[in-house]
């Protein structure tokens, strides 16, 4: 599963670049020109630019989206925002300034799903001046029309899955339809290609190439939420990457819930060849993708890392728990033994592989002894960084049905645990790059510090210094010299 963070999806123009909507920052919309005024301008996955006939002085229909989430949302946020634009919309930076206000929200855990009533909750005092507010994404699917008995200034209500109606939902809302719907389309087997993608970054781009999941894992919401799972065409997915290749992307990360779940619906590549075929585009130095499950994680993704240097060197591995009766009791279809020998052909690969993971804690039932074999696990595989959680008891999950709930402070006790002993594994990891140099990605400046700051091939954050006379331009590769370590970063001075 995907990485979690919650940002405003707001228009900036393309000199202003901000940190990945998926690594907790807020996301930052590039739309190729600056902010869209009158004549919207809006970067199309079809290669070019479309100039979406707009009459210059007609008033505009303005909207603010904000993005709970994991990257999928962050993504879906982009091709959201696109059709939107497409639409004729305005997007604005403040829910004053708005007349549509949307929520792309998640229900992973329950504080995200929180977050998305506290919000309508504060704005709701604006209903009554004429906005007209949208839940989307994973919240408007789990709670479908209940939330308009909770939040009854609510006008759209709309799931992931049905995101491909949204201009006719558009239309019923403009014509003033109280209560719009896009709740029903979960049994699709279509995901959400949109040609107006308004990516968030103009160098690094998300490519979803799998929606949905059929896993269903005991804690999990996402398969109720998303839908069932389906690819989209390999020959799509490397059409749309060529397209952002020609516009000067360099890095693609591809995207899925379980994007090494991934079947070509035209029975042409495996995931590990369309891996490689991304891989292989001219231009792109850098591919990613997330999340894999280690149930149907093959041999054949490090053959491709192996033989393919675009591919970065990092794979995110989820394992959620070091136990096998726990692992067994949350449906992960694999063993503790099972998901060590997929570290293990990672740790034989050519280049060093970054691995990270994520890790409940507190699984109904889970005992100290089954707690500290998750801890025995971070040894084993010795992780270059871990997402920890609290089992949080979600809707419809086969996990609410199991007894012995752990209390809420056990859970904090043992993540706790968790953290710190991941921090010294990562302090002493980090430790190795002392005197090495990295090729990093620059991606931003952080003027109070005087450093600029960027990623490398193994997704570590790199902090450094340049000469005056030398300042990298953000989305420039830089060769930097590590010059101190902490457990969640590197140091350095670019080397010229
Ligand atoms: N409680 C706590 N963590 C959860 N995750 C998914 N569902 C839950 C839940 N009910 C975590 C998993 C997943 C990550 C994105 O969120 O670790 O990999
Ligand atoms: Fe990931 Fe399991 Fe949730 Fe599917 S059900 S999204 S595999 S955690």
């Amino acid at each position: 599963m995907l990485t979690q963070t919650a940002s405003p999806t707001v228009a900036e123009p393309c000199s202003r670049l901000s940190p990945d909507a998926g690594q907790g920052g807020p996301s930052k919309l590039c739309l190729g020109g600056g902010l869209p005024s009158a004549d919207v301008r809006l970067r199309a996955n079809g290669g070019t630019r479309v100039i979406l006939d707009h009459m210059p002085g007609e008033p505009q229909k303005t909207f603010y989206l904000e993005t709970f989430g994991c990257q999928m949302n962050a993504h879906d946020s982009e091709k959201v925002v696109g059709t939107l634009l497409s639409e004729g919309y305005r997007q604005v930076q403040t829910v004053e300034e708005a007349e549509l206000v949307l929520y792309n929200t998640c229900s992973i855990r329950d504080k995200a799903e929180q977050k998305v009533f506290n919000r309508l909750s504060d704005y709701k005092k604006f209903y009554k001046q004429g906005k007209r507010f949208g839940v989307l994404g994973c919240v408007a699917q789990q709670e479908g029309e209940k939330i308009f008995e909770r939040a009854p200034y609510v006008s759209l209500v709309c799931g992931s899955a049905s995101y491909r109606n949204l201009p006719q939902m558009l239309i019923q809302i403009e014509a003033g339809k109280q209560r719009v719907t896009g709740l029903d389309d979960r049994e699709t087997d279509e995901c959400f290609e949109t040609e107006f993608t308004a990516r968030t970054n103009p160098h690094r781009g998300y490519i979803t190439i799998i929606e949905g999941c059929d896993k269903f894992c005991a804690y999990c919401v996402v398969p109720f939420t998303r839908g069932k799972e389906r690819s989209r065409t390999s020959d799509s997915v490397l059409s749309e990457a060529r397209q952002m290749a020609d516009l000067g992307y360099t890095e693609i990360q591809l995207l899925g819930q379980n994007v090494n779940s991934y079947k070509d619906p035209a029975g042409k590549k495996s995931f590990a060849e369309l891996l490689a075929a991304v891989g292989e585009i001219a231009g792109i130095r850098r591919v990613r993708f997330t999340t894999s499950h280690p149930r149907d994680f093959g041999r054949d993704i490090i053959d491709a890392i192996d033989a393919v240097p675009t591919l970065c060197d990092h794979v995110h591995l989820p394992v959620q728990s070091g136990s096998e009766r726990v692992l067994d009791a949350m449906q992960r279809l694999y063993t503790r033994d099972e998901y060590l020998e997929r570290i293990s052909w990672m740790k034989a690969a050519r280049r060093e592989i970054s691995i990270t993971s994520d890790i409940i804690v507190g699984f109904p039932g889970e005992t100290e002894v089954e707690f500290e074999e998750t801890l025995s696990l971070l040894d084993d595989v010795e992780y270059d960084s871990i997402f920890g959680f609290k089992y949080s008891p979600r809707p419809n999950t086969p996990a609410l049905k199991l007894d012995d709930a752990i209390p809420d402070e056990e859970k904090a006790r043992r993540l706790a645990m968790l953290n710190e002993k991941q921090r010294e594994i990562q302090r002493r990891r980090y430790q190795r790059y002392l005197g090495t140099t990295l090729e990093v990605m620059v991606e931003n400046r952080n003027e109070a510090r005087g450093q600029w700051s960027g990623r490398t091939s193994q997704n570590k954050v790199f902090n450094f210094t340049a000469p005056e006379d030398a300042k990298p331009n953000v989305g420039a590769y830089v060769t930097v010299m590590t010059t101190g370590t902490f457990p969640n970063s590197l140091l350095g001075e670019l080397v010229v």
